[in-house]
């Protein structure tokens, strides 16, 4: 399996101001991190496509590595 590339060795703090759908980048190469912004096309990484609730922060992993994907679980501080 192919490794993701780590965007930031930190996670991305994300707090919605509404409802919303979100797709978590999971292969590193977005350009519109944390989300996913098509990048993955033609690898064998998907987006993970999630709810996130009005004024919830979130903290989404930035290094790809997480095994809470898609949220931080301090895995970066190891890299
Ligand atoms: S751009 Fe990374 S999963 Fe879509």
């Amino acid at each position: 399996m192919a490794e993701p590339q780590v965007a930031q060795k930190a996670p991305y703090i994300y707090k919605p101001e509404k409802d919303e759908k979100v797709a978590w980048c999971a292969c590193g190469m977005s350009k519109s991190q944390p989300f996913c912004d098509g990048s993955h096309r033609g690898s064998e990484f998907r987006p993970i496509v999630l709810d996130v609730q009005a004024g919830k922060t979130c903290a989404f992993c930035g290094c790809k590595q997480t095994g809470n994907a898609p949220m931080c679980d301090g895995t970066h501080s190891m890299l």
